[in-house]
């Protein structure tokens, strides 16, 4: 076999046509003097313009000060680079001010010329660095925009105590390049290192090694000695306090919410335990939680040590802690074996929930694990039915086809619910002693790197199907649309159960026991019971339920936002003060979308109450979900 080729990098340098602003408003002269051209054309590979078969970082360094008055991170990233021969480094950028880029070691550096992409919506620019072939270093000057997209600042007010501001970044899929300019790609692997100066009275904390308290000069460093992909690069700055939970396992969280966040996710560290006993030692040192404020866009996401959580997981009653189990199972699926493009991004999330649920069987035993899958189930279920309906077909493969399109939407119950039914059922097919042979090889064998479908598909077959002689619909499963006839079945008495009390109710008019209570029953079983009126059922008898079991100020987010979905199709318009309260305080997408959905799809009067509350709403929100929201609602845009 010859060398891998180098693939041909076609960069043409087109005039710039001046029409766009300076993207520098602090050291003009560098400006001028090194910033070649603008606009200029770079191919894009899965959502990246960058040239890494050519050149990629290896390490990189930050160092940053963080500035609330301003809104703005500014300071230098130090990209340390494995030069193929390349006369270019291409990386992205988007929403950023470059402000000068030189080459060299800290010290004795010497400043170069560097040109920028034409602009997309989406990906940013390129951001193409002229170096030789011996290049090895390039430190890009650079400060953020109140836009940077991937940050979250937050006003004082909008924090626990009130008093301090809070900042948090959201990296995954392609948000990174909006604070850092990166090589924007799940394929390249960076280990990292940064020094940050943040104001005194805040903690500063990143997905690498952590102080536990603050100091007073407000300077933090920080490392990640493993190679991790650029979107689990992250950092959160708040007035924040630490408690440990024992097995190298800890919590971090405002003041006011510090115990019971500990008291919440005190069995992290036997999760811990029942992870490793499955596939493997856990390959990153410490595992600790932070929770941050409300507007968080997402339950979890799996930052490398530092696993960042909404604060709707502290329900109270320690209901809600499969997901940390899920972010805690990334660190095997996902941080360690990554999804090689954002098309094959149910290999990090559809092994990350069958995980999940072999964490939560462990802990919690068959029953619970059966009936949060089951409740996956449903939804994958009415996902895959709308998915059709709308023409959207091919959105329902494992693997997908996102070129030109956002990553995020494939974020859809296909990567995730579909991904684990897959391997849920290929294990009822070998055996479970087989599978978790083949799973625990499968990530020792490919650790901190990252992994195409159709390489994994290759593995599987080698691996565990073809040695052993197993027929197994493979292709169906990955490359066809909807869920192959032979997906495992799952039963719980405990649903049917749920199930029957709700039609007993709806249809034959009878009552709740009376000796019923909220506390009787798992998060999953109210979800079932409220699921099993198919959104219809008289707002009195909603009335009825509200008087005994609370459902619409019980605390718990699932919860609640299932029944704020029944009651807004079923006019209960009573609720509209608690919706208000819920869609003002919480930011977490996956709540809002269907809620703001089924106010948009009602009446005009509910799409009016759901514009209002937008308007007070949208300015608590991360762009994540308020760039979501507004595309629901047809507003900003
Ligand atoms: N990695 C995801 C979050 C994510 C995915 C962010 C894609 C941006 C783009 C995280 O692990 C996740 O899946 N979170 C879920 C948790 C749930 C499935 C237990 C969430 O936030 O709802
Ligand atoms: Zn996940």
């Amino acid at each position: 076999m010859m060398k891998k080729m180098i693939p041909v990098l076609f960069v043409a340098f087109l005039v710039s046509c001046g029409g766009e602003k300076s993207e520098n408003n602090n050291s003009k002269n560098d400006q001028e003097n090194s910033k070649k051209s603008e606009n200029v054309e770079v191919k894009v590979n899965n959502h990246s313009f960058s040239n890494i078969d050519e050149i990629n970082t290896t390490h990189l360094h930050l160092d940053l000060e963080v500035n609330f008055d301003e809104k703005v991170i500014e300071g230098v990233v130090r990209h340390t680079m494995n030069n193929n021969g390349a006369k270019q480094a291409i990386f992205d950028f988007k929403q950023i001010n470059i402000n000068k880029v030189t080459l060299g070691e800290k010290g004795s550096e010497t400043e170069t010329t560097y040109s920028t992409g034409k602009p997309d919506e989406l990906l940013g620019k390129a951001l193409v660095v002229d170096v030789d072939e011996n290049t090895k270093y390039v430190n890009i000057y650079y400060s953020t925009t109140p836009e940077s997209e991937a940050l979250d600042w937050l006003s004082p007010e909008l924090t626990g105590s009130g008093n301090h501001p809070f900042l948090y970044t959201q990296g995954q899929a392609i948000l990174t390049r909006s604070w850092v300019p990166v090589q924007d790609t799940p394929e390249n692997r960076i280990t990292y290192s940064a020094n940050l100066k943040v104001p005194s009275d805040l903690l500063a904390l990143m997905s690498a090694t952590n102080p536990t308290e603050k100091n007073e000069s407000g300077e933090y460093t920080f490392e990640m000695k493993q190679p991790i992909p650029s979107y689990l690069l992250a950092l959160a700055v708040g007035e924040l306090e630490y408690a440990d939970l024992g097995n190298n396992c800890g919590v971090y969280a405002e003041p006011h919410m510090i115990d019971k966040a500990a008291s919440e996710f005190q069995d992290v560290p036997k999760m811990m335990t029942a992870a490793e006993d499955l596939y493997g030692d856990y390959l990153w040192e410490t595992y600790d939680v932070i929770v941050l404020p409300y507007s968080f866009p997402f339950g979890g996401m799996e930052n490398p040590r530092l696993t960042f959580a909404t604060p709707t997981l502290i329900a109270g009653d320690r209901s809600l802690v499969s997901v940390i189990a899920h972010e805690l199972a990334h660190s095997w699926s996902g941080n360690l074996v990554t999804n090689a493009t954002w098309d094959d991004f149910w290999l990090n999330e559809g092994f990350t929930v069958y995980f999940e649920n072999r964490i939560m069987e462990k802990l919690y035993g068959k029953d619970v694990a059966n009936m949060l899958a089951l409740i996956e189930y449903q939804e994958l279920q009415e996902s895959v039915s709308s998915m059709m309906e709308e023409g959207n077909n091919e959105d329902t493969h494992l693997k997908l086809e996102l070129n030109h399109r956002n990553p995020d939407e494939g974020m859809t119950d296909i990567a995730y619910v579909k991904g684990s039914f897959f391997l849920k059922t290929l294990e009822s097919k070998v055996g479970r002693e087989r599978f978790d042979e083949f799973l625990k090889n499968y990530f020792e064998e490919h650790k901190f790197q990252t992994i195409t479908t159709e390489d994994f598909v290759a593995y599987l077959n080698e691996n565990l199907l073809e040695k052993d002689e197993i027929e197994f619909n493979v292709d169906e499963w990955i490359y066809n649309e909807g869920i192959p006839d032979n997906v495992v079945k799952i039963e719980s008495a405990r649903f049917a159960d749920m199930k029957s009390m709700a039609k007993s109710i709806k249809n034959d008019g009878e009552k709740l026991p009376t000796d019923l209570e909220r506390s009787k029953h798992i998060t999953q079983e109210w979800l079932a019971f409220i699921r099993a009126f198919d959104g219809e059922v008289d707002a009195e008898k909603m009335k009825e339920i509200d008087a005994q079991l609370n459902f619409k100020d019980c605390g718990n987010a699932e919860i609640m936002s299932e029944w704020f979905i029944l009651g807004i199709k079923n006019n209960y318009n009573e609720l509209r003060p608690n919706i208000k309260e819920f869609l003002v305080k919480v930011g977490r997408r996956k709540f809002l979308r269907p809620i703001y959905q089924t106010l948009a799809d009602a009446d005009e009067d509910d799409m009016d109450f759901a514009k209002e509350v937008y308007e007070e709403a949208r300015p608590n929100y991360h762009a994540v979900s308020f760039n979501t929201i507004d595309d629901i609602l047809g507003v900003n845009q």
